[in-house]
């Protein structure tokens, strides 16, 4: 008898969960270790133990579910914070397509020769900083980062890690044995176009793009807006703009890529006075090491030759660096052949979104499969997934995670 999810029971916990940050306007604000991702962790802990499962949580306040007490593990995960404004989906579907597959396999009974994990990852979003739960649970997050980091109102990651009942000084105990994972899954919408646009319900990830991203200040001085002359002011502004739009038009004249700049603070910040200190977020993206390193050096470059041509002096520092990771072949392979026996049409993508797969990637086998987005938006309160498509991604995983713990 085939194993078959239960839709119904997804989609009430993917409604119940979009509730936790919900906001006015149709999204959801749950960035990592604000209230309503607290209290979404809390009620996914519950979900966790009312399906008879194991519920853990860890250090860096990621969420474990466990089904089985054989020493190896296959791990599903994905992330439940949001950015910003972002919508029900990216993320949220993971972690409970996560859960779905090990609440089905438990009540299935199947024999299964290796336990079934599920993670919801702390903070993948990067509201404090990138990948936090994943980078924790590999053990690359240095003390350095996790002490440096803040948000974009100030708030510093140790302070709301402690008003979360966490201490960060204990993150390193979130580092887990890799000799007993042998594999890592995770569904998710795909965030873009390509396949709504190609009417083919499954993306399988080859690749994921690596990201680099930075704050870049532009420091000038501050002064007078009515009588200091167009040609006798050090406009910090004026250089930060005039940065925009140089890299942008770099980026159209070079191969692939993207580069944003998503976020732009100007001090003092007011109508009557010339801008003395501009920070701006500048964040990059590229399947290829090489190219990514060509970008940082370009993007360098011409942030200098602003700074003087203007009088100003540029400033850059290094936030994240996630490298290009290639997925596992035989999880590629594992993923195809169960997406063929279900009739499925697919085809193989790379990422251009981060994930935390790309940081698992560089640990132990992964494997990813996508969803299509309707109308290809992401990280808006628009993100939608036809539910036909979301039933089809979870079957996948499921029986591509009954595959791997039968080996
Ligand atoms: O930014 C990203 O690509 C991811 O959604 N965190
Ligand atoms: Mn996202
Ligand atoms: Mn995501």
């Amino acid at each position: 008898m085939p194993v078959k999810i239960n839709a119904a029971r997804l989609k009430k916990n993917l409604e119940e969960l979009a509730g936790f940050g919900a906001l006015e306007t149709g999204g959801i604000a749950r960035e990592s270790f604000s209230a309503a991702d607290l209290a979404a962790k809390r009620w996914l802990m519950g979900k966790i133990k009312a399906a008879g499962l194991l519920a853990t949580s860890d250090a860096a306040g990621n969420v474990w579910g466990r089904l089985g007490d054989q020493n190896r593990a296959v791990v599903i995960g994905s992330h439940l914070d949001t950015v910003p404004e972002g919508g029900a989906f990216d993320g949220a579907l993971g972690v409970l397509a996560g859960l779905e597959c090990l609440q089905t396999i438990n009540e299935s009974e199947l024999p299964c020769n290796q336990a079934i994990e599920m993670v919801a990852f702390a903070g993948e979003e990067g509201a404090f900083l990138s990948f936090l739960g994943s980078r924790s649970m590999v053990g690359s997050l240095e003390t350095s980062e996790v002490l440096a980091a803040k948000n974009m109102k100030g708030v510093p990651l140790v302070s709301a890690m402690a008003d979360a009942g966490l201490d960060h000084r204990q993150i390193a105990s979130a580092r887990q044995d890799f000799s007993r994972i042998s594999a890592y899954l995770e569904l998710h919408i795909e965030q873009g176009p390509v396949l709504e646009a190609s009417n083919i319900p499954i993306g399988i990830v080859t690749d994921i793009v690596g990201i680099d991203s930075y704050w870049i200040s532009f420091l000038g001085e501050a002064n007078h807006a009515g009588t200091t002359p167009m040609d006798m002011r050090r406009d910090a502004l004026s250089g930060a703009t005039a940065f925009h739009r140089r890299i942008n038009a770099w980026i159209h004249s070079s191969p692939g890529g993207v580069v944003t700049v998503g976020n732009i603070d100007v001090n003092p910040g007011a109508f009557n006075i010339v801008p003395g200190r501009v920070r701006l977020t500048l964040e990059f993206r590229h399947t290829s090491v090489s190219r990514l390193q060509k970008m940082a050096s370009s993007f360098m470059e011409i942030g200098n030759a602003v700074a003087e041509e203007m009088g100003l002096i540029f400033k850059s520092e290094r936030l994240i660096w996630a490298p290009p990771v290639s997925l596992s072949d035989k999880i590629i392979d594992t993923i195809r052949q169960e997406a063929d026996a279900l009739g499925f049409a697919h085809r193989f993508m790379a990422s251009g979104a981060g994930h935390d797969a790309q940081i698992l990637a560089q640990k132990i086998k992964t494997g990813m499969i996508f969803v299509p987005s309707i109308g290809g938006k992401s990280h808006c309160p628009e993100e939608n997934t036809h539910w036909s498509d979301i039933e089809k991604g979870v079957q996948l995983l499921l029986n591509s995670v009954i595959k791997l713990i039968m080996a």
